[in-house]
């Protein structure tokens, strides 16, 4: 059989719906003869019909010879003059933004080759790489010359190690390295939300090639034709994570392929909400940290951010601002009761509209959907601030609700009950500080403290500067529950008893204080540092990080601690886990490197609080909610 076998089914659908393949065709055998086969990726056709000219000559992915394209006047300039699409306009009615339409055809002619000088690479690669067995210092991008501590030379050997090569050249990480792992599932994977610590581990240290490669390889793999049972997931959605195979073309001949995972073979067919969401965050700090901002204004790269955008800003049913998703659709990708509007999901959502709004030109294709992020950045936020925030007072605020107000300016607007105020919470909020609730629908609030939502509203500006302090200032009291003997608890408390039972499903991989279900997952420390030092109070990441160094290299670089405190490695952890290394490494490379750090986090911005665009405040007749609460916003 050809390599026709490789390619995807090209659906029968409408025509809108396009379709990915990433093959290696009859095809390369017209190709110039110095040229290997295996070299060449042919983009999808949405880019060749739209745009030749972006592809009609011979390009090669950006070499590590040529990594000192980090060269600190383009970087300079690329930081002050990156933003793009910040000029808010709003309208109310005008609900339709630009679709993309993009026709498949299996006779386009392969316009673009992506030829990767292999040779060329690893010696710009051997310049800059920190040599196995030979670590002694680092030079991160800020030129500052430090010290290496045992652990951080042994982190950087494991994330060497875990890099995952497609035709010659790195693409990513797999999940878990682990030597002694019989049954590694889909841990040999590399995901994408894992992948963002090693990205920026190695983009501090100025090695961007891995995260370019990444990002124009999983662009490819948008929207592959996959199905789950007969239903395709929506065009613009990213896998949870890939695999490179070899797969046999004849009986001599091997090629490489990309296999994406969109969640159609992960446990409980869960849909990688995040990966997305991540992608364009990723995107934005590869242009911050590298002033490499000819990637993002590739026309592909463009479409899809695009993509993305409009699936997440699609019309659906919804009644709130916030993305409705099922559970297990993030970095907790197992039923943990978290459908509905988690948190989680709601801070990466603000942060890719973030990052979207700066990347996409305005112009006249693009402006209806600048129009959208900008009103769904501003409902997004008003929504999150003054609905899932609590604190000491708006919990008795919460226990002394009425119930079932009919009324448009109800306070009790979605008719919670205080019973359902857990017990834990009365004790344990602190009297300075407070959190954003896991979850809001109607009549239910999960109390559940979540720390990658609540740290990432913090870094994305998504909570009010107020919030955001108050976030740390529990953190600090509440320092034995959420970081104890091994930062950090992915949530708190745990689901107990009836709860874990109905709630989980008694899921024996989610008992009590594991997991999911209130493990402590090292990872978390980078997202964690980055809003410590977004609040001016890095001697708290330090703390937590100083505990982290002390135990992950003795243990192997576990997934995750169980206990309450954190005191057991993982029940069925893995070990020499990428993401527990890299965020490890992403720490101590952002407390060294704290203009970098500044690039990757947002402030408050001014003129979103702005933007209403119910139209109420004008007609007098009725009081617009959020005008009537804008004063609060702002200070809370
Ligand atoms: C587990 C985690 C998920 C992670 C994956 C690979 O499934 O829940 O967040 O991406 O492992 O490490």
């Amino acid at each position: 059989m050809s390599a026709i076998h490789l390619l995807r089914r090209f659906s029968m659908k409408s025509p809108s719906r396009f379709h990915r393949s990433l093959l290696f065709s009859k095809s390369s055998m017209d190709l110039p003869p110095d040229l290997p086969r295996n070299a060449l990726i042919r983009p999808s056709s949405r880019f060749l019909s739209t745009y030749p000219t972006a592809f009609n000559s011979t390009q090669r992915l950006i070499s590590s010879s040529n990594s000192n394209w980090i060269s600190e006047k383009a970087r300079r300039i690329g930081v002050s003059l990156r933003e793009l699409s910040t000029s808010v306009e709003t309208n109310s009615g005008d609900k339709t933004f630009e679709r993309i339409h993009v026709q498949s055809s299996l006779n386009s002619n392969p316009l673009v080759i992506e030829r990767i000088h292999k040779d060329e690479e690893t010696v710009g690669e051997s310049d800059s790489r920190v040599e196995i067995g030979e670590v002694k210092n680092v030079e991160t991008l800020g030129g500052k010359v430090r010290e290496e501590s045992e652990a951080e030379k042994e982190a950087w050997r494991i994330l060497e190690d875990s890099v995952v090569r497609y035709c010659g050249s790195p693409v990513g990480t797999v999940a878990a390295n682990d030597p002694g792992d019989k049954l590694p599932l889909n841990y040999d994977q590399v995901f994408i939300r894992d992948f963002v610590p090693s990205a920026l581990a190695f983009l501090l240290k100025g090695e961007g090639d891995i995260v370019r490669n990444f990002l124009l390889h999983t662009l490819q793999l948008q929207s592959w034709e996959k199905t789950v049972d007969c239903y395709s997931p929506g065009q613009g959605l990213m896998p949870a994570s890939f695999k490179v195979r070899t797969v046999a073309l004849d009986e001599n001949t091997t090629e490489e392929v990309l296999d994406p995972d969109f969640g159609e073979s992960a446990i409980g067919r869960v849909a990688p909400v995040d990966s997305g969401l991540w992608w364009i965050i990723l995107l934005r700090a590869y242009g911050k940290l590298t002033g490499d901002f000819s990637l993002q204004e590739r026309i592909d790269v463009q479409t899809g951010i695009k993509l993305i955008m409009n699936l997440c800003l699609a019309d659906g049913f919804d009644m709130f601002p916030t993305l409705l998703v099922t559970d297990g659709s993030c970095m907790i990708d197992r039923r943990m009761g978290i459908h509905g509007h988690p948190l989680e999901i709601q801070s990466l959502f603000y942060s890719a509209l973030r990052c979207s709004r700066e990347m996409l030109p305005v112009n006249d294709s693009s402006k209806d959907l600048v129009r959208a992020i900008n009103n769904r950045l501003s409902a997004l936020s008003f929504h999150i601030r003054e609905y899932y925030w609590v604190d000491i007072k708006k919990i008795n605020e919460i226990y002394r609700y009425k119930t079932e107000e009919y009324s448009t300016d109800a306070t009790n607007k979605f008719n919670i009950y205080p019973e359902q105020i857990p017990p834990w919470l009365m004790d344990w909020i602190p009297e300075q500080g407070g959190y954003l609730l896991g979850n809001l629908q109607p009549a239910h609030m999960d109390f559940r403290f979540f720390t990658l939502g609540n740290f990432w509203s913090v870094v994305s500006s998504l909570s009010t500067p107020k919030q955001n302090e108050a976030i740390l200032n529990l953190i600090e009291a509440k320092w034995d529950d959420i970081i104890g003997n091994m930062p950090l608890k992915i949530c708190y408390p745990a689901l107990e008893y009836d709860d874990w039972r109905i709630i989980t499903g008694s899921d024996p991989k989610n008992t009590p204080w594991s997991y999911h279900n209130s493990g402590s997952w090292p990872t978390l420390l980078w997202q964690f540092t980055l809003a410590c030092m977004k609040m001016g109070r890095p001697e708290l990441a330090e703390k937590a990080l100083a505990l982290a160094e002390k135990r992950l290299m003795a243990d192997r670089w576990p997934e995750y601690y169980d206990t309450r405190s954190g005191k057991f490695i993982g029940k069925q952890s893995r070990l020499y886990q990428t993401w527990t290394v890299a965020g490890f490494l992403t720490s101590k490379l952002l407390l060294a490197n704290p203009e970098m750090a500044s690039l990757l986090f947002w402030e408050e911005d001014y003129e979103l609080l702005d933007i209403c665009v119910c139209g109420l405040s004008k007609t007098g007749r009725k009081k617009c909610s959020r005008v009537a609460a804008k004063t609060q916003i702002l200070v809370r």
